[in-house]
C-alpha cells in the first residue's frame, strides 16, 4: 500500500520515541507535601498513603535532604499540632510543628523552596477551614471575614520562621488580600503567596485527612471549596487570586480537573501549579498493590498529563518517587 502517512515510521525504536517526545518531566518542577507533627524522633508510616510518613521537625531534615539530592524543587509543610481549639491558635504558634520545621529546613536544605500551608482545618478542633458562627438563617458556617486575620498571622508566622512561599488553602473569600496586606505590614513584602485558587469539594482528600485528623466533626466543605461542576467559576476565582496579589494560582484536586488547568494557564499571567492530591496518589497505589496497573507507568502517565494540561509546579506525594525514575533514566526509554 501507497501510505504516505506512517505516524508508526517515528514510533520504531525507543531512540526515535525519546527524540519525537513533545512533553519531558524535570524533579525540578515537583513540590514534596510533607506531614510535620509536635515531638521528636518521629517518623510515623501513614497507612492511607504508602511509602508517606509524619515527621517530627527534626527528623524530616533526613527527608528534606534526600528530596534536595534528587533535585526536587520544593516541599509543602502541613502541620499536626499538639492541641487544637475552636480558632485553630496553634496555626500561629511559632514554636508549633510547622515553624521549627522550617527553621531546621531552611539551614539543612538551602535549595529546596520552603513552602506552607495556609490553613486552620489542621488546627480547629472542629477540623474547619475557618472559625465558625451562627448565621441570619441559625446555621452553623464559617465566618469568613472573621477568619481573614487568622489566616494573615498564620502566613507572618510561617514567614518568619523561614518559608519561602506562603500558600492559603481555606477558600476564603479575600484570603489572598489579607495575607498579602498583613505580610507586608510585617515587612515581608518579599514574600510570595501561591494561592490554592480552584479547590473542590473533593472526594480524593480523604487520605490527608487521615494522616493530618482534619475531617470536619460536623458538616462539609461545600459552602467554601468549589462545586467541582464549575469550570467557569475556577477562572474566576484564579483571576480574582491574581487581581489580590497572588504571585502563583493552583488547581486541586488535579487529575479530576484538567480542564480547570488548562483554562487557568490560559486565562493568567503567572505560574499554574496543580496538586495531585491523597487520594489520587492512595488510589493508584491500591490498585497497583491489587496488580491491576503498573504503578510505574501509570504515575508517569498521571504526571505527564497534569503538565500537558498546563502545570508549571506540581504538588505530588510521588515527587521523590518521580525524581527517582527520572534519574534512572526509566521514564526516557518508555
Ligand atoms: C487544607 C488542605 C487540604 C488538603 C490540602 N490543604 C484538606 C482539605 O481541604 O480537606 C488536601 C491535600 C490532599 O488531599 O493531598 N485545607
Amino acid at each position: 500500500m501507497d501510505l504516505v502517512n506512517r505516524p508508526r515510521r517515528l514510533r520504531q525504536t525507543p531512540a526515535l520515541r525519546r527524540l519525537t517526545r513533545e512533553t519531558r518531566l524535570h524533579p525540578a518542577e515537583f513540590v514534596a507535601p510533607l506531614f510535620i507533627e509536635a515531638g521528636r524522633g518521629l517518623r510515623t508510616p501513614l497507612a492511607s498513603l504508602p511509602g508517606q510518613f509524619r515527621w517530627s521537625a527534626d527528623t524530616v531534615v533526613e527527608e528534606g535532604k534526600r528530596l534536595e539530592k534528587l533535585g526536587v524543587g520544593g516541599v509543602i509543610l502541613f502541620g499536626i499540632p499538639a492541641r487544637k481549639d475552636a480558632r485553630g491558635a496553634s496555626g500561629w504558634d511559632p514554636d508549633g510543628p510547622v515553624p521549627q520545621a522550617l527553621a531546621a529546613l531552611k539551614v539543612a536544605c538551602p535549595n529546596l523552596v520552603l513552602m506552607a500551608d495556609v490553613c486552620l482545618c489542621e488546627y480547629t478542633d472542629h477540623g474547619h477551614c475557618g472559625i465558625l458562627h451562627t448565621t441570619a438563617r441559625g446555621a452553623i458556617d464559617v465566618d469568613n471575614d472573621a477568619t481573614l486575620p487568622l489566616l494573615a498571622q498564620e502566613a507572618v508566622c510561617y514567614a518568619r520562621a523561614g518559608a519561602d512561599v506562603v500558600a492559603p488553602s481555606a477558600m476564603m473569600d479575600g484570603q489572598v488580600a489579607a495575607i498579602r496586606a498583613g505580610l507586608d505590614a510585617a515587612g515581608l513584602r518579599d514574600t510570595p503567596i501561591l494561592a490554592y485558587s480552584a479547590k473542590s469539594a473533593s472526594a480524593f482528600y480523604g487520605p490527608f485527612r487521615d494522616a493530618a485528623g482534619s475531617t470536619p466533626g460536623k458538616g462539609d466543605r461545600k459552602g467554601y471549596q468549589m462545586d467541582p461542576a464549575n469550570p467557569r467559576e475556577a477562572v474566576r476565582e484564579a483571576l480574582l487570586d491574581v487581581e489580590e496579589g497572588a504571585d502563583a494560582v493552583m488547581v486541586k484536586p488535579a487529575g479530576p480537573n484538567l480542564d480547570w488547568i488548562r483554562d487557568i494557564a490560559e486565562a493568567v499571567d503567572v505560574p499554574v501549579a496543580a496538586y495531585q492530591v491523597s487520594g489520587e496518589y492512595a488510589s493508584l497505589h491500591a490498585a497497583a498493590e491489587r496488580g491491576w496497573l503498573d504503578l510505574d507507568r501509570a504515575t508517569y502517565e498521571t504526571l505527564l498529563g497534569i503538565r500537558r494540561a498546563g502545570a508549571t509546579w506540581i504538588l505530588t506525594y510521588f515527587a521523590g518517587y518521580a525524581a527517582e525514575a527520572i534519574a534512572s533514566g526509566r521514564w526516557d526509554r518508555v
